[in-house]
């Protein structure tokens, strides 16, 4: 039986949400963003209120699980009330949260008090100066810090992101691999996807397959296919005698659309229902225009789940989503 009101035209039960909370980041992924970004001014963004109004009108639809994510949650003011209201939203099972780490060493533990049940983390690259260069002003060793912060609060699970670019990082993915197994989290790899116009590189140059990358960490690790799955393109593996599992996020090489289970809402509340897609609806325009009217979000949302797309379709060689990734969502 379907367990939540929304359900798309392909027939998809649609239960998780993931909310951008502002487009700012204090680093500056090359894959990410351009290096010099304009963002959005403050009036533009999503307050406290209106983000927990909508949260509410997703989950008072079935949505069971949301995901905050930025640019960079944690740089957003008052994120712990933020978390604080959503965790005590009932019918809500899981509120987990996208971080690049590097404000969890004060962060972890008034997040967990607050609720939050798990993180992910994102980590390319284990070299400082590599790491100082995808990013272009982090440092890796605050990362660091802040994982291993977040393992001591006790988190459910700690996992931890990697995007893989050939000439950039491809080197590492075994000792990124390493990294994860040897304090017992689980990590993911993902496929760079062609979102916004970067200068970096060129991302037809840098595309790696997940198969390409589960060939290299064969090599060292036994791999246990596992019939796990978050809804939408990734898939786990467990790593033998260990409590680690690996996943593969394959946006660009595997299709997995048709299990896909989640919308998007930017930090400007325009709710998003394909990655890969321009198909939206303008959420703030009735949140600001009848405030509080929950019933009123809810009925936008359902009329807009009408228009999620069937799937994606990527080409590295074509910007097809002007958007960034810090405007997307993560
Ligand atoms: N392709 C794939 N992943 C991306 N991320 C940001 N931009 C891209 C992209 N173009 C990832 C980050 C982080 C998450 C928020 O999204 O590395 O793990
Ligand atoms: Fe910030 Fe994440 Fe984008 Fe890097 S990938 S610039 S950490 S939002």
């Amino acid at each position: 039986m379907s367990s939540t009101l929304l359900s798309d035209p392909f027939g998809r039960d649609i239960n998780y949400l993931r909310l951008s909370v502002t487009d700012r980041c204090n680093l500056r992924c090359t894959y990410c963003m351009a290096e010099d970004m304009t963002f959005l001014p403050k009036q533009q963004i999503l307050s406290l209120e209106e983000l927990r109004d909508m949260a509410t009108a997703f989950v008072n639809l079935g949505v069971r699980k949301i995901r905050l994510t930025g640019g960079e949650p944690l740089i957003r003011r008052d994120i712990l009330k933020l978390v604080d209201a959503l965790a005590s939203l009932s019918g809500l099972d899981e509120l987990t949260m996208t971080t690049n780490g590097v404000m969890l060493p004060s962060m972890a533990q008034p997040l967990k008090d607050a609720g939050m049940s798990r993180v992910n983390i994102s980590i390319d690259s284990l070299k400082p100066e590599r790491f100082k260069q995808l990013t272009r002003v982090g440092n890796l060793s605050e990362v660091v810090a802040g994982i291993h912060a977040a393992a001591a609060v006790g988190f459910d699970r700690v996992k931890l992101n990697a995007v893989i670019l050939a000439g950039f990082n491809d080197d590492e993915v075994l000792d990124l691999a390493r990294f994860a197994v040897d304090q017992g989290m689980d990590i993911s790899f993902i496929e760079e996807m062609p979102l916004g116009e970067i200068s970096s590189h060129q991302r037809v140059n840098t595309q790696v397959t997940s198969q390409h990358i589960r060939e290299q960490l064969e090599a060292e690790f036994s791999l246990v296919d596992s019939t796990e799955t978050t809804g939408g393109p990734s898939r786990y593996v467990q790593v033998a005698n260990s409590a680690s599992k690996i996943g593969f996020i394959s946006p660009m090489s595997n299709n997995f659309c048709e299990s896909c289970n989640r919308v998007r809402l930017t930090a400007e509340g325009r709710l998003l229902l394909c990655l890969g897609n321009e198909h939206s609806a303008d959420l703030r325009e009735i949140i600001r225009g009848y405030p509080g009217d929950i019933a009123r979000l809810q009925a936008a949302i359902l009329k807009a789940i009408e228009s999620k797309p069937e799937r994606h379709y990527f080409d590295p060689e074509q910007v097809d989503i002007v958007r960034f990734m810090n405007m997307t969502g993560g």
